[in-house]
Protein backbone atom coordinates (compact mmCIF):
# COMPACT_ATOMS: atom_id res chain seq x y z
CA UNK A 1 0.00 0.00 0.00
CA UNK A 2 1.24 3.41 -1.05
CA UNK A 3 0.17 6.89 0.58
CA UNK A 4 1.27 10.22 -0.52
CA UNK A 5 -0.24 12.70 1.52
CA UNK A 6 -0.64 16.06 0.04
CA UNK A 7 -0.31 18.80 3.00
CA UNK A 8 1.14 22.48 4.17
CA UNK A 9 2.42 20.16 7.11
CA UNK A 10 4.70 17.16 6.11
CA UNK A 11 6.91 17.32 8.74
CA UNK A 12 4.74 16.70 11.60
CA UNK A 13 2.14 14.38 9.46
CA UNK A 14 5.33 12.07 8.43
CA UNK A 15 6.66 12.24 12.05
CA UNK A 16 3.52 10.92 13.39
CA UNK A 17 2.83 7.99 10.88
CA UNK A 18 6.21 7.29 11.16
CA UNK A 19 6.12 5.79 14.75
CA UNK A 20 5.28 2.70 16.10
CA UNK A 21 3.74 -0.29 14.36
CA UNK A 22 2.98 1.90 11.54
CA UNK A 23 6.30 3.45 11.54
CA UNK A 24 7.98 -0.11 11.56
CA UNK A 25 5.73 -1.22 8.71
CA UNK A 26 7.16 1.45 6.13
CA UNK A 27 10.43 0.42 7.33
CA UNK A 28 10.35 -3.55 6.27
CA UNK A 29 8.56 -1.82 2.70
CA UNK A 30 5.31 -3.30 3.88
CA UNK A 31 3.85 0.38 3.38
CA UNK A 32 5.25 3.29 2.03
CA UNK A 33 3.76 6.86 3.72
CA UNK A 34 5.17 9.71 1.52
CA UNK A 35 4.36 13.31 3.02
CA UNK A 36 4.06 16.07 0.10
CA UNK A 37 4.53 19.38 0.64
CA UNK A 38 1.97 21.05 -1.65
CA UNK A 39 3.97 24.72 -1.48
CA UNK A 40 6.47 23.20 -3.19
CA UNK A 41 4.29 23.49 -6.63
CA UNK A 42 3.28 27.00 -6.61
CA UNK A 43 3.63 28.67 -9.59
CA UNK A 44 4.09 32.10 -7.76
CA UNK A 45 7.22 33.71 -6.42
CA UNK A 46 5.53 33.97 -2.92
CA UNK A 47 5.09 30.22 -2.68
CA UNK A 48 1.10 31.25 -1.62
CA UNK A 49 -1.24 28.70 -1.81
CA UNK A 50 -4.22 30.25 -0.65
CA UNK A 51 -6.47 33.58 -1.44
CA UNK A 52 -9.36 35.74 -0.49
CA UNK A 53 -12.71 33.75 -1.38
CA UNK A 54 -14.92 35.11 -4.66
CA UNK A 55 -17.84 36.72 -2.98
CA UNK A 56 -16.04 37.73 0.26
CA UNK A 57 -16.45 36.55 3.45
CA UNK A 58 -13.69 35.23 6.23
CA UNK A 59 -10.50 33.59 5.55
CA UNK A 60 -8.96 32.45 2.45
CA UNK A 61 -9.07 29.39 0.18
CA UNK A 62 -6.24 26.86 -1.00
CA UNK A 63 -6.25 27.96 -4.75
CA UNK A 64 -6.21 24.44 -7.51
CA UNK A 65 -3.30 25.08 -9.08
CA UNK A 66 -0.64 23.99 -6.42
CA UNK A 67 -2.63 20.95 -5.17
CA UNK A 68 -3.15 19.60 -9.34
CA UNK A 69 0.49 20.29 -9.97
CA UNK A 70 1.02 18.08 -6.67
CA UNK A 71 -1.15 15.81 -7.59
CA UNK A 72 0.36 15.19 -10.90
CA UNK A 73 3.34 14.88 -9.53
CA UNK A 74 2.51 11.91 -7.19
CA UNK A 75 0.72 10.28 -10.19
CA UNK A 76 3.47 10.34 -12.03
CA UNK A 77 5.17 7.88 -9.83
CA UNK A 78 1.86 5.25 -9.42
CA UNK A 79 2.11 3.74 -12.81
CA UNK A 80 -0.16 0.70 -13.16
CA UNK A 81 -1.25 1.33 -9.25
CA UNK A 82 -4.91 1.63 -7.98
CA UNK A 83 -5.42 4.78 -6.90
CA UNK A 84 -8.16 6.59 -5.17
CA UNK A 85 -7.91 10.48 -4.46
CA UNK A 86 -9.62 11.51 -1.51
CA UNK A 87 -10.32 14.81 -0.30
CA UNK A 88 -10.70 15.11 3.27
CA UNK A 89 -13.89 16.85 4.01
CA UNK A 90 -16.11 17.98 6.85
CA UNK A 91 -18.71 17.49 4.14
CA UNK A 92 -17.43 13.99 3.51
CA UNK A 93 -19.13 10.29 4.00
CA UNK A 94 -18.38 10.01 7.67
CA UNK A 95 -15.52 7.53 7.51
CA UNK A 96 -15.85 3.75 8.92
CA UNK A 97 -14.25 0.81 9.82
CA UNK A 98 -15.75 -0.59 6.56
CA UNK A 99 -14.28 2.41 4.23
CA UNK A 100 -10.90 1.06 5.66
CA UNK A 101 -11.83 -2.34 4.86
CA UNK A 102 -12.33 -0.93 1.16
CA UNK A 103 -9.62 1.18 0.53
CA UNK A 104 -7.09 -1.51 1.81
CA UNK A 105 -8.89 -4.11 -0.47
CA UNK A 106 -9.51 -2.12 -3.69
CA UNK A 107 -6.62 0.34 -4.43
CA UNK A 108 -2.93 0.18 -3.93
CA UNK A 109 -2.50 3.96 -4.00
CA UNK A 110 -4.38 6.18 -1.65
CA UNK A 111 -3.72 10.00 -2.53
CA UNK A 112 -5.16 11.92 0.45
CA UNK A 113 -5.21 16.19 -0.35
CA UNK A 114 -5.16 17.86 3.61
CA UNK A 115 -7.38 21.44 2.85
CA UNK A 116 -6.52 24.59 5.29
CA UNK A 117 -8.16 27.70 5.87
CA UNK A 118 -11.53 28.17 4.59
CA UNK A 119 -11.12 24.63 2.24
CA UNK A 120 -10.31 24.49 -1.05
CA UNK A 121 -11.33 25.83 -4.57
CA UNK A 122 -14.49 23.61 -5.40
CA UNK A 123 -13.17 23.18 -9.13
CA UNK A 124 -10.12 21.21 -7.59
CA UNK A 125 -12.78 18.67 -6.13
CA UNK A 126 -14.95 18.36 -9.34
CA UNK A 127 -12.09 17.81 -11.15
CA UNK A 128 -9.52 15.91 -9.19
CA UNK A 129 -10.99 13.99 -6.17
CA UNK A 130 -12.66 10.51 -6.33
CA UNK A 131 -14.26 10.96 -2.74
CA UNK A 132 -14.35 13.30 0.41
CA UNK A 133 -14.82 11.51 3.61
CA UNK A 134 -15.28 13.27 6.65
CA UNK A 135 -13.86 12.17 10.26
CA UNK A 136 -17.06 13.40 11.84
CA UNK A 137 -19.65 15.79 12.11
CA UNK A 138 -17.09 18.63 13.63
CA UNK A 139 -14.70 21.19 11.88
CA UNK A 140 -11.24 20.58 12.06
CA UNK A 141 -8.46 23.60 11.43
CA UNK A 142 -7.21 21.05 8.81
CA UNK A 143 -7.07 17.61 6.61
CA UNK A 144 -3.93 16.34 8.79
CA UNK A 145 -5.78 14.99 11.95
CA UNK A 146 -7.90 12.92 9.43
CA UNK A 147 -5.74 12.18 6.32
CA UNK A 148 -3.73 10.63 9.38
CA UNK A 149 -6.60 8.75 10.52
CA UNK A 150 -7.26 7.16 7.41
CA UNK A 151 -3.61 6.30 6.55
CA UNK A 152 -2.96 4.46 10.02
CA UNK A 153 -6.40 2.41 9.85
CA UNK A 154 -6.01 1.35 6.02
CA UNK A 155 -2.00 0.90 7.02
CA UNK A 156 -3.06 -2.03 9.65
CA UNK A 157 -5.19 -3.64 7.23
CA UNK A 158 -2.69 -4.53 4.97
CA UNK A 159 -1.13 -8.37 5.62
CA UNK A 160 2.30 -8.12 7.28
CA UNK A 161 1.42 -5.12 9.45
CA UNK A 162 0.20 -6.32 12.56
CA UNK A 163 1.47 -10.06 13.73
CA UNK A 164 -2.05 -11.54 12.85
CA UNK A 165 -5.08 -10.76 11.25
CA UNK A 166 -6.73 -11.92 14.48
CA UNK A 167 -5.24 -8.59 15.74
CA UNK A 168 -7.82 -6.41 13.32
CA UNK A 169 -10.43 -9.36 12.90
CA UNK A 170 -13.08 -9.30 16.33
CA UNK A 171 -12.12 -5.52 16.91
CA UNK A 172 -14.80 -2.78 17.75
CA UNK A 173 -16.56 -2.25 14.39
CA UNK A 174 -15.41 -5.16 12.22
CA UNK A 175 -18.45 -7.32 11.92
CA UNK A 176 -20.87 -3.93 13.45
CA UNK A 177 -20.04 -4.22 16.98
CA UNK A 178 -17.78 -3.17 19.70
CA UNK A 179 -15.03 -5.33 21.15
CA UNK A 180 -15.70 -7.45 24.31
CA UNK A 181 -13.86 -6.14 27.46
CA UNK A 182 -10.14 -6.68 27.59
CA UNK A 183 -7.96 -7.32 31.05
CA UNK A 184 -4.24 -8.17 31.70
CA UNK A 185 -2.20 -8.55 35.09
CA UNK A 186 -2.77 -8.29 38.00
CA UNK A 187 -5.52 -10.44 38.66
CA UNK A 188 -6.46 -8.30 41.57
CA UNK A 189 -6.51 -4.63 41.25
CA UNK A 190 -7.72 -2.07 43.81
CA UNK A 191 -9.80 -4.89 44.88
CA UNK A 192 -11.35 -5.50 41.43
CA UNK A 193 -10.75 -9.00 39.64
CA UNK A 194 -10.74 -10.02 36.45
CA UNK A 195 -13.94 -11.99 35.41
CA UNK A 196 -13.82 -15.64 36.94
CA UNK A 197 -14.49 -17.52 33.08
CA UNK A 198 -11.48 -15.62 31.72
CA UNK A 199 -9.19 -17.86 34.04
CA UNK A 200 -10.55 -20.91 34.52
CA UNK A 201 -9.01 -22.01 30.71
CA UNK A 202 -12.62 -22.98 29.47
CA UNK A 203 -12.13 -21.44 25.65
CA UNK A 204 -15.19 -22.61 24.54
CA UNK A 205 -16.66 -20.42 28.09
CA UNK A 206 -14.54 -18.00 27.54
CA UNK A 207 -15.47 -17.44 23.35
CA UNK A 208 -19.25 -17.50 24.47
CA UNK A 209 -19.00 -15.30 27.10
CA UNK A 210 -16.74 -12.46 24.65
CA UNK A 211 -19.55 -12.71 22.12
CA UNK A 212 -22.21 -11.86 24.82
CA UNK A 213 -20.23 -9.14 25.85
CA UNK A 214 -19.62 -7.54 22.46
CA UNK A 215 -23.62 -7.91 21.92
CA UNK A 216 -24.23 -6.64 25.62
CA UNK A 217 -21.73 -3.56 25.55
CA UNK A 218 -22.82 -2.25 21.69
CA UNK A 219 -26.44 -2.62 23.01
CA UNK A 220 -25.53 -0.21 26.41
CA UNK A 221 -22.90 1.80 24.63
CA UNK A 222 -23.94 2.30 20.75
CA UNK A 223 -27.83 0.98 20.14
CA UNK A 224 -27.40 2.42 17.02
CA UNK A 225 -25.19 0.04 15.71
CA UNK A 226 -26.50 -2.79 17.62
CA UNK A 227 -30.25 -1.80 15.72
CA UNK A 228 -28.72 -2.24 12.53
CA UNK A 229 -26.97 -5.61 13.34
CA UNK A 230 -27.26 -8.88 11.88
CA UNK A 231 -27.05 -12.01 13.87
CA UNK A 232 -24.24 -14.20 12.53
CA UNK A 233 -25.29 -17.46 13.22
CA UNK A 234 -27.51 -19.29 15.84
CA UNK A 235 -25.27 -18.67 18.67
CA UNK A 236 -25.61 -14.69 18.44
CA UNK A 237 -29.36 -15.29 18.19
CA UNK A 238 -29.72 -17.15 21.03
CA UNK A 239 -27.42 -14.72 23.27
CA UNK A 240 -29.24 -11.70 21.50
CA UNK A 241 -32.65 -13.49 23.00
CA UNK A 242 -30.97 -14.08 26.22
CA UNK A 243 -29.97 -10.00 26.20
CA UNK A 244 -33.83 -9.12 25.61
CA UNK A 245 -34.46 -11.32 28.75
CA UNK A 246 -32.18 -9.59 31.13
CA UNK A 247 -33.30 -6.39 29.39
CA UNK A 248 -36.00 -5.96 32.09
CA UNK A 249 -34.05 -6.90 35.31
CA UNK A 250 -32.69 -4.74 37.84
CA UNK A 251 -29.52 -4.21 39.56
CA UNK A 252 -29.22 -4.66 43.44
CA UNK A 253 -29.60 -1.27 44.64
CA UNK A 254 -27.94 -2.14 47.93
CA UNK A 255 -26.92 -5.11 50.18
CA UNK A 256 -29.35 -7.93 50.62
CA UNK A 257 -30.64 -8.60 54.26
CA UNK A 258 -33.28 -10.67 55.34
CA UNK A 259 -35.96 -10.44 58.15
CA UNK A 260 -38.84 -12.87 59.34
CA UNK A 261 -42.02 -12.62 56.90
CA UNK A 262 -45.05 -11.32 57.72
CA UNK A 263 -48.41 -11.87 56.42
CA UNK A 264 -48.65 -8.38 54.45
CA UNK A 265 -45.96 -10.29 52.41
CA UNK A 266 -47.71 -13.23 51.09
CA UNK A 267 -49.40 -11.22 48.17
CA UNK A 268 -45.86 -10.31 47.23
CA UNK A 269 -43.71 -13.92 47.77
CA UNK A 270 -47.22 -15.52 45.85
CA UNK A 271 -45.97 -12.65 43.04
CA UNK A 272 -42.72 -14.14 42.91
CA UNK A 273 -43.85 -17.82 43.17
CA UNK A 274 -46.10 -16.97 40.50
CA UNK A 275 -42.98 -15.58 38.13
CA UNK A 276 -40.91 -19.22 39.15
CA UNK A 277 -43.49 -21.29 38.53
CA UNK A 278 -43.78 -19.94 34.91
CA UNK A 279 -39.73 -19.75 34.59
CA UNK A 280 -39.93 -23.77 35.60
CA UNK A 281 -42.54 -24.49 33.26
CA UNK A 282 -39.82 -22.69 30.57
CA UNK A 283 -37.31 -24.90 31.96
CA UNK A 284 -39.19 -28.13 31.10
CA UNK A 285 -39.37 -28.74 35.11
CA UNK A 286 -42.45 -29.98 36.82
CA UNK A 287 -42.12 -28.50 39.99
CA UNK A 288 -44.68 -25.72 41.24
CA UNK A 289 -46.35 -26.71 38.21
CA UNK A 290 -49.74 -27.35 40.24
CA UNK A 291 -51.63 -24.80 43.45
CA UNK A 292 -48.33 -25.39 45.90
CA UNK A 293 -47.16 -23.54 47.56
CA UNK A 294 -50.52 -21.21 48.00
CA UNK A 295 -51.26 -18.51 50.42
CA UNK A 296 -51.91 -21.37 53.17
CA UNK A 297 -48.83 -22.83 53.24
CA UNK A 298 -46.95 -19.66 53.33
CA UNK A 299 -49.43 -18.46 56.09
CA UNK A 300 -48.45 -21.65 57.75
CA UNK A 301 -44.63 -21.10 57.07
CA UNK A 302 -45.16 -17.40 59.20
CA UNK A 303 -46.79 -18.93 61.74
CA UNK A 304 -44.05 -21.46 62.45
CA UNK A 305 -41.38 -18.63 62.01
CA UNK A 306 -39.75 -20.33 59.36
CA UNK A 307 -40.90 -18.00 56.41
CA UNK A 308 -38.39 -14.98 55.43
CA UNK A 309 -38.03 -12.04 52.83
CA UNK A 310 -34.74 -10.73 51.11
CA UNK A 311 -34.82 -6.73 51.34
CA UNK A 312 -32.48 -4.35 49.31
CA UNK A 313 -33.04 -0.83 49.40
CA UNK A 314 -36.78 -1.23 50.77
CA UNK A 315 -37.62 -3.71 47.95
CA UNK A 316 -38.52 -7.53 48.46
CA UNK A 317 -36.48 -9.07 46.43
CA UNK A 318 -36.47 -12.81 47.31
CA UNK A 319 -38.27 -15.27 49.85
CA UNK A 320 -37.37 -18.62 51.35
CA UNK A 321 -38.43 -20.95 54.24
CA UNK A 322 -36.11 -22.82 56.39
CA UNK A 323 -37.79 -25.48 58.41
CA UNK A 324 -35.79 -26.71 61.74
CA UNK A 325 -37.91 -29.97 61.64
CA UNK A 326 -36.95 -32.90 60.37
CA UNK A 327 -37.73 -34.20 56.88
CA UNK A 328 -39.68 -37.23 56.77
CA UNK A 329 -39.10 -37.21 53.06
CA UNK A 330 -34.85 -37.26 53.54
CA UNK A 331 -34.87 -40.65 55.58
CA UNK A 332 -34.64 -42.84 52.35
CA UNK A 333 -32.27 -41.32 50.18
CA UNK A 334 -31.02 -43.81 47.00
CA UNK A 335 -27.90 -43.58 44.52
CA UNK A 336 -26.58 -41.88 47.57
CA UNK A 337 -25.97 -41.20 51.42
CA UNK A 338 -26.40 -37.63 53.45
CA UNK A 339 -22.82 -36.88 54.58
CA UNK A 340 -23.71 -36.25 58.20
CA UNK A 341 -25.19 -37.02 61.60
CA UNK A 342 -25.50 -33.62 62.62
CA UNK A 343 -29.10 -31.98 63.33
CA UNK A 344 -30.04 -30.42 60.52
CA UNK A 345 -32.58 -27.26 58.88
CA UNK A 346 -34.01 -28.01 55.18
CA UNK A 347 -34.42 -25.62 52.59
CA UNK A 348 -38.14 -25.39 51.60
CA UNK A 349 -39.20 -22.99 49.71
CA UNK A 350 -36.98 -20.41 48.12
CA UNK A 351 -37.32 -17.75 44.78
CA UNK A 352 -35.64 -14.45 43.68
CA UNK A 353 -38.12 -11.96 41.94
CA UNK A 354 -37.40 -12.64 38.03
CA UNK A 355 -36.54 -9.05 37.54
CA UNK A 356 -33.30 -9.52 40.12
CA UNK A 357 -32.31 -12.84 38.26
CA UNK A 358 -28.50 -12.83 37.53
CA UNK A 359 -28.31 -9.91 39.82
CA UNK A 360 -26.55 -12.08 42.63
CA UNK A 361 -29.86 -11.84 44.84
CA UNK A 362 -29.84 -15.55 44.94
CA UNK A 363 -26.39 -16.04 45.82
CA UNK A 364 -27.82 -13.66 49.00
CA UNK A 365 -30.63 -16.00 48.92
CA UNK A 366 -27.95 -18.90 50.31
CA UNK A 367 -25.96 -16.83 52.31
CA UNK A 368 -29.35 -15.33 54.29
CA UNK A 369 -30.12 -18.65 54.46
CA UNK A 370 -26.71 -20.09 55.92
CA UNK A 371 -26.70 -16.70 58.36
CA UNK A 372 -30.60 -17.91 59.56
CA UNK A 373 -29.29 -21.42 60.10
CA UNK A 374 -26.24 -20.63 62.19
CA UNK A 375 -28.86 -18.38 64.47
CA UNK A 376 -30.65 -21.45 64.59
CA UNK A 377 -27.58 -23.02 65.95
CA UNK A 378 -27.52 -25.65 63.33
CA UNK A 379 -25.00 -26.32 60.38
CA UNK A 380 -26.26 -28.48 58.32
CA UNK A 381 -28.13 -27.35 55.75
CA UNK A 382 -30.54 -29.92 53.34
CA UNK A 383 -32.21 -29.23 49.95
CA UNK A 384 -34.20 -30.94 47.38
CA UNK A 385 -34.36 -29.88 43.45
CA UNK A 386 -35.96 -31.05 40.51
CA UNK A 387 -33.89 -33.02 38.67
CA UNK A 388 -34.51 -30.56 35.57
CA UNK A 389 -34.23 -27.73 37.29
CA UNK A 390 -30.54 -27.13 36.57
CA UNK A 391 -30.84 -23.26 37.91
CA UNK A 392 -30.95 -24.19 40.91
CA UNK A 393 -28.35 -26.95 41.20
CA UNK A 394 -25.87 -24.40 39.64
CA UNK A 395 -26.69 -22.34 42.32
CA UNK A 396 -26.83 -24.77 44.59
CA UNK A 397 -23.15 -26.16 43.25
CA UNK A 398 -21.19 -22.57 43.14
CA UNK A 399 -22.82 -22.32 46.62
CA UNK A 400 -21.27 -25.16 47.99
CA UNK A 401 -23.57 -27.70 48.23
CA UNK A 402 -22.98 -31.39 47.56
CA UNK A 403 -25.57 -33.56 46.03
CA UNK A 404 -25.73 -36.68 47.86
CA UNK A 405 -28.83 -38.70 46.14
CA UNK A 406 -32.11 -39.05 44.96
CA UNK A 407 -35.52 -38.77 47.43
CA UNK A 408 -39.18 -38.79 46.41
CA UNK A 409 -41.51 -36.06 47.91
CA UNK A 410 -45.29 -36.01 48.03
CA UNK A 411 -46.11 -34.69 44.80
CA UNK A 412 -49.69 -33.78 43.91
CA UNK A 413 -50.86 -36.39 41.73
CA UNK A 414 -49.83 -36.64 38.11
CA UNK A 415 -46.30 -34.68 39.62
CA UNK A 416 -42.93 -36.06 38.85
CA UNK A 417 -42.07 -37.04 42.92
CA UNK A 418 -38.60 -37.18 42.02
CA UNK A 419 -36.20 -34.95 43.34
CA UNK A 420 -32.36 -34.60 43.59
CA UNK A 421 -30.73 -34.31 47.32
CA UNK A 422 -28.26 -31.62 48.19
CA UNK A 423 -26.09 -30.75 51.49
CA UNK A 424 -23.99 -28.11 52.90
CA UNK A 425 -22.14 -28.60 56.13
CA UNK A 426 -21.00 -25.03 57.07
CA UNK A 427 -17.97 -24.15 58.90
CA UNK A 428 -17.69 -24.34 62.34
CA UNK A 429 -16.92 -20.63 64.18
CA UNK A 430 -13.94 -20.44 65.14
C1 LIG B 1 -11.71 24.76 8.66
S1 LIG B 1 -11.87 23.40 7.57
C2 LIG B 1 -12.86 24.05 6.30
C3 LIG B 1 -14.29 23.81 6.55
C4 LIG B 1 -15.18 24.35 5.43
N1 LIG B 1 -15.16 25.76 5.41
C5 LIG B 1 -16.61 23.87 5.66
O1 LIG B 1 -17.32 24.52 6.41
O2 LIG B 1 -16.99 22.81 5.09
C6 LIG B 1 -10.30 23.28 6.84
C7 LIG B 1 -9.94 21.89 6.36
O3 LIG B 1 -9.92 20.98 7.44
C8 LIG B 1 -10.26 19.71 6.97
N2 LIG B 1 -11.37 19.23 7.80
C9 LIG B 1 -12.09 19.93 8.67
N3 LIG B 1 -13.00 19.20 9.29
C10 LIG B 1 -12.85 17.96 8.84
C11 LIG B 1 -13.50 16.72 9.10
N4 LIG B 1 -14.51 16.63 9.97
N5 LIG B 1 -13.08 15.63 8.46
C12 LIG B 1 -12.08 15.68 7.56
N6 LIG B 1 -11.42 16.83 7.28
C13 LIG B 1 -11.80 17.95 7.89
C14 LIG B 1 -10.62 19.82 5.50
O4 LIG B 1 -9.55 19.38 4.72
C15 LIG B 1 -10.85 21.30 5.34
O5 LIG B 1 -10.52 21.76 4.04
Amino acid sequence: MKIDILTLFPDTVSAVLHESIIGRAAKKGIVEINCVQIRDFTENKQRQVDDYPYGGGFGCVMMAQPLKSCLDHVMSTAHGLRSRVIYLSPQGQPYTQETAKRLQRDYDHLVLVCGHYEGVDERFIEECVDEELSLGDFVLTGGEIAAMAVADSVCRLVPGVLADEQCYIGESHWDGLLEYPQYTRPELWEGRSVPEVLVNGDHKRIETWRRKQQLARTKEKRPDLYAAFEARDEEDRKLMRELEKEAGRKKLAGPVTYRPAAEADIPRILEIVQDARESLARFHVDQWQGPYPGAERFEEDIRLGQCFVLESAGETVGFFVLSTLPEPGYERITDGKWSAELPYCVLHRAAVAKEYRGSGASQALVRCCEAQARVCGLRCIRVDTHRKNKPMQNLLRESGFRYRGNILVDAEPGHDPHRQAFEKILKEKK
